[in-house]
């Protein structure tokens, strides 16, 4: 928003509203009376979670939200959104994010995540709508020299393909910038989102085989999977498995609310780390989980994962300072919730 706006007189474009981060998002920024469109295909993501966004903000502020399944690379669609909706940011989380799939299927992900990407800006520039938040991730560090990551450490190679999608999009909204100074841009790098909304009705829907840690503890402690495959235990650490800052989906997103509201009036282009600051190990995390779910959970040690780093974790120094943001919830409650979320829905919005 290159002018500062009261939220109820703005309109927030959410790409990937449906999802997981987008979800929590969305509830967020109706709650603070942002009137909201999402744009999502639902590729990976259920149509459901629409009536508990409904359910959790209630009647009134769910009025404020409208949908519209579209492809975020299909301009057209984009140019009609645009057309029907006075947009004045946009939170762009659209994009494919399996790690391991990304590997194997590197032209769909730069096809799509950078693709839709241009699309939308390119959009966005026609209807004169220049600022915007993106979904990066703590990713673009590579293998940190040292910790906690600073937003001034360095962009490091990445491990994947989708990790150079995320790293190649922070450097195309940065061109932008350059090119035309009243683009508004905030990059957010998370670090490890997990946790749920505290109702038990949204949470972490993957398809197929859990990719990250904490949706494949959760369906564990469900009884969907036999044991937690802990990948690596002799790495440099106090327990010798991998370090992450895990971060509260609820704290994240009220990070991008904090975002919004910092960025009226500006210009420019400014990076932000969303994490806790704090690491955890996976023999923590299947701890933390096993007292929230109240049962130990079973686990065996495995080799190492290809391209996982040994720790990371950031300083969030800058997002405190600059957008008076913290994140407020640990470990405990993130697994709290997660295993609320699980275990009133075992099969995630379609069961
Ligand atoms: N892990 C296991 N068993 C599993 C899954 C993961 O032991 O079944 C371990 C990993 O080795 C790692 C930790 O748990 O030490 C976290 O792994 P995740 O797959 O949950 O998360 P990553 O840190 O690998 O990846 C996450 C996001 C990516 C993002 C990256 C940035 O999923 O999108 O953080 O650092 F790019």
């Amino acid at each position: 928003m290159s002018q500062k706006r009261d939220p109820q007189d703005s309109c927030i474009l959410v790409t990937g509203g449906a999802g997981f981060i987008g979800s929590h998002t969305v509830v967020e920024l109706l709650e603070k009376d942002y009137q909201v469109v999402i744009v999502d295909d639902l590729s990976n993501a259920s149509e459901k979670v629409l009536d508990r966004i409904d359910a959790i903000v209630g009647e009134e502020r769910a009025a404020r939200l409208s949908f519209y399944r579209a492809d975020v690379g299909d301009r057209d669609a984009l140019e009609a959104i645009f057309d029907d909706n006075q947009i004045d940011a946009v939170i762009h989380f659209a994009g494919y994010k399996a790690v391991g799939e990304s590997v194997k299927k590197p032209i769909e992900y730069y096809g799509n995540n950078i693709g839709s990407t241009l699309a939308l800006v390119d959009v966005m520039r026609e209807h004169g709508c220049k600022s915007i938040i993106f979904s990066s991730s703590a990713t673009v560090y590579g293998d940190p020299d040292s910790l906690p990551l600073t937003e001034a450490s360095p962009k490091k190679a990445c491990t994947n393909p989708y990790g150079w999608t995320k790293w190649m999009i922070e450097q195309i909204l940065s061109d932008l910038h350059t090119a035309d100074p009243e683009w508004n841009v905030v990059l957010l790098r998370y670090f490890n989102p997990i946790g749920a909304h505290p109702t038990g009705l949204m949470g972490e829907d993957p398809k197929g085989i859990p990719n990250n840690l904490l949706p494949y503890v959760a369906q564990v402690a469900v009884g969907k999977r036999e044991s937690v495959h802990v990948f690596g235990s002799d790495y440099d650490t106090p327990d010798g498995t991998g370090v992450r800052d895990y971060i509260h989906v609820m704290d994240l997103a009220s990070g991008h609310a904090a975002a919004l509201a910092w960025m009226g009036g500006r210009t420019g282009v400014e990076i932000f780390n969303l994490g806790t600051g704090k690491g955890t190990s996976v023999l923590q995390i299947i701890e933390a989980f096993s007292s929230a779910c109240g049962r130990e959970l079973p686990y065996v040690l495995e080799p190492r994962r290809a391209g996982d780093v040994t720790a990371n974790y950031a300083d969030c120094s800058k997002a405190r300072d600059e957008m008076g943001w913290e994140a407020r919830f640990g470990i405990d409650e993130m697994c709290r919730d997660s295993w609320k979320w699980q275990s009133n829905n075992p099969n995630g919005y379609e069961g």
